[in-house]
């Protein structure tokens, strides 16, 4: 189905600065060396003969296969290793999805069990994380049951387009995702998984390339062939199932990031930037912003990222719409999350308001202008007019809620934290002290962002 996709890239790079960059010290450090390798392939060779014999003993039909990075030679030194379990599509959905964790854990019995579409299991073998996760057998252009059952296509079509070389192309480009805070595919980061990162390199063959592309293009980022059936920031059709968008899950800030990251990195292309190991700035200035400040504080549920990501998201959403309908002004929302405590931080330009508020009645040529002032006249709550002002009438009305932590306290019961927060509505602390905000993870967090990162941080390492 993919066969003779035009590729439609140009043979040679032509970069703007000439000079050729050389990566091979990046390469050296982030690739895996020949002995992490070694080690690799012997876990590998050992999973996948443990799940086979399991699968025998068993009597299963089905069988055990390698993908993600691991099987495309674009592991990072901190990647993966994926073992997928191929079931045949006459097991029903829970029949397979009871066997996949039974093999799993076999197989590594102090895993974690993890849920995703489906269940698997998740653990370490000689410190190496290693999923192993169950499907089913499909060939490309099958129409999938869910879609881990595409990944095993994804190795194979992947492994018959990418050369060494491309596989290289492809580590420097998720070196350079990672580094600008916009590489994998979970609702935290919305950005690019490896999967979508080499196929960037797939239709625009080396890195350089890509950086280039991304910075010529505006608005939508199409990579491959064109579509317009989807309408998120980025679409890359997926080679191996033209009905599925695999770009879906970047978010527009991701796809903004890599934007401005890219022209910084053109203007001044330096491998050493995209070190992992080299420390960016984040240092707090020291500056009195003499915005009011408050932080709510929650215990963090035992809850997987995916799930409880969207819901800090609705929680800050409906913490700034609650503070915009009482009046006050919005200026910042920031969360931030540890293993045990979630923080958000709101920041508005005012955490008092005047004791009134004017309200602005109908222009006097309109019939309800006299409706307005003989409703307001005798109103107890008027604390001056009604009176003209231009061309409208108005009146002073008495605010019932000029704090808003206050505000806040009596309404947080009513707004909507997303279904796990939510039982924890009355057990959130609110802090507005100068010394706790100042000393707190959201606090320093929201101060110390960089996006993008700086790209003058790294060693040069032109050669
Ligand atoms: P991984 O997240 O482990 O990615 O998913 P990876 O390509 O192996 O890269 P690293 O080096 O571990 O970071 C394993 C495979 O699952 C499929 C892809 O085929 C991927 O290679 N997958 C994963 C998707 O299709 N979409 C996703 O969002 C995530
Ligand atoms: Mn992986």
């Amino acid at each position: 189905m993919h066969e003779g996709r035009n590729r439609d890239v140009p043979a040679k790079s032509e970069l703007p600065w000439g000079d050729i960059l050389n990566y091979n010290k990046l390469l050296n450090k982030f690739k895996l060396s020949e002995a992490e390798r070694k080690q690799n392939d012997s876990i590998i060779k050992s999973v996948l003969e443990k799940v086979a014999f399991i699968i025998k003993d068993m009597k299963l039909d089905a069988s055990p296969v390698l993908v993600g990075s691991s099987a495309r030679g674009t592991s990072l030194k901190n990647s993966d290793i994926d073992i997928f379990i191929q079931f045949s599509k006459n097991l029903d959905n829970q029949q397979m999805e009871r066997y996949g964790l039974e093999i799993g854990f076999r197989v590594i019995p102090d895993g974690k069990a993890k849920y995703a579409e489906h269940p698997y299991v998740s653990g370490l073998i000689n410190n190496v994380k290693v999923d192993i996760v169950p499907c089913y057998r499909m060939k490309i252009g099958e129409r999938t049951r869910s879609s881990v059952d595409r990944t095993p296509l994804h190795t194979e079509f992947l492994n018959s387009v990418m050369d060494e070389k491309d596989r290289e192309q492809a580590i420097i480009l998720k070196l350079f995702l990672k580094r600008i805070g916009v590489y994998g595919s979970e609702l935290k980061t919305g950005g690019f998984s490896g999967y979508v990162s080499e196929l960037c390199i797939y239709y625009h063959k080396t890195f350089e390339n890509f950086l280039k592309f991304v910075n010529e293009t505006r608005n939508q980022l199409v990579i491959g062939p064109n579509s317009s059936d989807f309408n998120t920031p980025v679409v890359l059709i997926d080679p191996v199932d033209d009905r599925r968008n695999a770009a879906s899950a970047v978010s527009e800030k991701s796809l903004s990031i890599l934007r401005i990251s890219s022209a910084m990195y053109l203007k001044n292309p330096d491998p050493g930037f995209i070190d992992l190991d080299n420390d960016l700035d984040k240092e707090v200035k020291d500056y009195d912003r003499k915005t009011y400040m408050i932080i709510l504080e929650l215990k963090r549920p035992d809850i997987i990222d995916d799930i409880l990501f969207p819901q800090i998201e609705l929680f800050k959403r409906n913490l700034m719409a609650f503070a915009q309908r009482m009046d006050f002004h919005f200026m910042n929302a920031h969360s931030s999350v540890n293993s045990s405590t979630i923080q958000v931080l709101l920041e508005l330009e005012s955490g008092t308001l005047p004791a009134l508020k004017i309200h602005e009645g109908p222009p006097a040529d309109n019939p309800n202008a006299l409706r307005f002032y003989e409703k307001y006249l005798h109103d107890q709550e008027v604390v001056r007019g009604p009176f003209v002002k231009n061309d409208r009438i108005y009146v002073e009305i008495q605010r019932k809620d000029t704090n808003f932590k206050i505000a806040l306290e009596k309404n947080i019961s009513k707004l909507n934290l997303g279904h796990n927060l939510n039982s924890y509505k009355g057990k959130i602390k609110m802090y507005t002290s100068k010394k706790k905000i100042l000393s707190s993870m959201a606090y320093r967090e929201f101060m110390s962002i960089r996006e993008p990162p700086d790209l003058s941080a790294g060693e040069n390492l032109k050669e």
